[in-house]
């Protein structure tokens, strides 16, 4: 997804991705591994909505994304604190960052080895970097399986993968140490086959990132496998859990 996306879909962003309850929750998760006594670096702050949320636990939040559009709304909960910057080339000092978060920016478009390349790099050594993962591990109902086979057809190389099995080994590989999970939430989330192929329909996919006719036709394949499941109108009910990624800059 490119910053002129999230540009686009800036106005509606926060009341469409569960608002300031999503938000809560995840400062909620964050805020015990944070020392409040130390700025935070947000990586991929978006509209502030999760800053403003740790800003109001006691942490001083300084945030960077690529989309003026979501930063606009940034500035406004959280004044000068914020910047228009590329994840994968921080505008930031090597080993001048105690602690950085990222929530839901690795499946959004920047590659995450260059992510944790530059989060590597910013930290101080012993410093850590929270990350909050949109997908994370995948479903293993049917809609998962085909969905996760569309993800896998129209990003081969894995860049916008963001479970834990992805990211440890590339973090390994340029001294971030997985620490493993922390504050796990439980979630509860529905999906029909019907619905998830209208979710494609609308662009889940192919609005979000650039792509060609052969994404397309790889996503109308997909829906079409969707719809031929059985009883395509029965939720499927997934039992998951926010999670927060620990990751410790070598010392
Ligand atoms: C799904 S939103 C999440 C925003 C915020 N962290 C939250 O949880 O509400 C992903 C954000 O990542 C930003 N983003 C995408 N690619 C980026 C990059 N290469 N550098 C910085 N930010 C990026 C987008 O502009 C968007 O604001």
């Amino acid at each position: 997804m490119t910053a002129a996306n999230f540009d686009e879909i800036a106005p509606g962003y926060d009341e469409s991705r569960g608002g300031t309850a999503r938000a809560a929750g995840f400062a909620e998760q964050l805020a015990p591994l944070l020392d409040p006594a130390r700025p935070v670096l947000d990586i991929g702050v978006g509209t502030g909505i999760v800053a403003a949320e740790l800003t109001a636990r006691g942490h001083t939040v300084f945030g960077v994304d690529l989309s003026p559009g979501m930063l606009a709304r940034a500035e406004a909960r959280l004044g000068a604190r914020v910047a228009v910057g590329d994840a994968c080339r921080l505008p930031v000092r090597s080993g001048s960052v105690d602690q950085a978060v990222s929530t839901w920016l690795l499946h959004a478009g920047p590659d995450n080895r260059a992510v944790l390349a530059e989060a590597a790099r910013v930290l101080r050594p012993g410093g850590r970097y929270l990350v909050i993962p949109a997908g994370g591990t995948r479903p293993a109902d049917d809609v998962g399986v085909l969905v996760g086979a569309l993800e896998d057809r129209l990003d081969p190389e894995g860049s916008r993968r963001d479970g834990p099995e992805w990211l440890a080994p590339i973090a390994a590989a340029r001294g971030l140490v997985y620490e493993g999970t922390a504050s796990e939430r439980p979630t509860s989330f529905q999906v029909t086959p019907r619905a998830m192929a209208e979710s494609l329909t609308r662009g889940l996919f192919t609005g979000a990132w650039a792509v060609g006719d052969e994404a397309t036709a790889l996503v109308d394949e997909t829906r079409s496998r969707l719809l031929a499941l059985p009883d395509p109108d029965v939720p499927r009910v997934r039992e998951a859990a926010d999670v927060v990624l620990v990751f410790t800059r070598k010392t």
